[in-house]
């Protein structure tokens, strides 16, 4: 049976259900299949991809184009899989009118299902522009990339009790903005939990602990694919690395041994046509 694309719909009725919603980041159009092929019910463009594909030391030289461009090829893979786009760092912080139309840019010309940006208070009005105009919006809190250098660097927030009110009221914020999810990064389980039974949106966690309503972790951790730094909260799944490594020496080898291209990668001409030419 072909896999049916999440509706936003599904996603309220799936937190009353206590049905867990899966998220995983993707790039580029053959992950997007792979991903199409799993049972995963979203993507997210992050903007993580600054890092872990582009090779940025963080999320903030990401751009609008840059974005752009990657949302439209994971929309080429992704043909049966809810996708979410980040807005960058700045595309949406200078006013809810520029906000409103980068995030207009992510869905018309990236083809993006949902967009999602950083932050609480100080965005919930953009948010409410962004629904009103009916751009459904993912909202994020707790470790904000983006602002990290604020944050004291990629650090566990909302452990003091004046953090972790914050959290809570900012979460609130979002929601009465019209949010139609949270990803709650790297937090404590507990806080998690008390913010997941607080909202009636689903809650997506990354660092955040198994009370969410749903998990989210970045594709490269996962298939150990991004090798400065894997962070405590991400398993892995795979190793692949070494794999690719491994194949590309054994090509390497077999073009210096000969043994590469054999019999079954190449292409003949009729005997007669060559003999004509050598004739010559
Ligand atoms: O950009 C990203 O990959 C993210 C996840 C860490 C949630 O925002």
């Amino acid at each position: 049976m072909e896999k049916k694309k999440l509706s936003l719909r599904d996603l309220s009725d799936w937190k009353e259900q206590s049905r867990k919603i899966k998220m995983i980041t993707a790039y580029d159009y053959p992950m997007a299949a792979l991903v199409d092929q799993s049972p995963m019910d979203m993507i997210l463009v992050g903007d993580s991809l600054g890092m872990v594909v582009l090779g940025y030391e963080s999320t903030v030289p990401v751009t609008m184009e840059e974005m752009i461009h990657h949302t439209r090829a994971v929309m080429r893979g992704a043909r049966n899989t809810f996708v979410v786009a980040d807005l960058p760092f700045m595309s949406y912080q200078v006013s809810s009118k520029e906000a409103l139309r980068n995030a207009g840019r992510l869905v018309k010309e990236g083809g993006a299902d949902a967009v999602k940006l950083e932050g609480g208070s100080s965005v919930a009005e953009t948010v409410r522009a962004m629904v009103s105009a009916g751009i459904p919006v993912m909202g994020h809190l707790g470790l904000t990339p983006q602002t990290a250098t604020m944050l004291g660097g990629l650090k566990v927030q909302g452990k003091d009790e004046a953090a972790a009110r914050t959290i809570l009221s900012d979460a609130r914020l979002l929601e009465e903005a019209g949010a139609f999810a949270l990803v709650l990064e790297a937090i404590p389980a507990q806080l998690a939990e008390l913010v997941t039974s607080r909202l009636s949106i689903p809650t997506i966690g990354i660092g955040a602990g198994a009370g969410c309503d749903g998990q989210v972790l970045v594709l490269h951790d996962i298939l150990g694919l991004f090798q400065r730094f894997t962070p405590k909260f991400a398993k892995r799944y795979a190793d692949l690395a070494p794999t690719i490594t491994d194949a590309l020496s054994s090509y390497c080898d077999e073009v210096d041994g000969g043994q590469f291209p054999a019999k079954e990668h190449i292409f003949s001409m009729k005997p007669d046509v060559l003999s004509s030419l050598e004739a010559e």
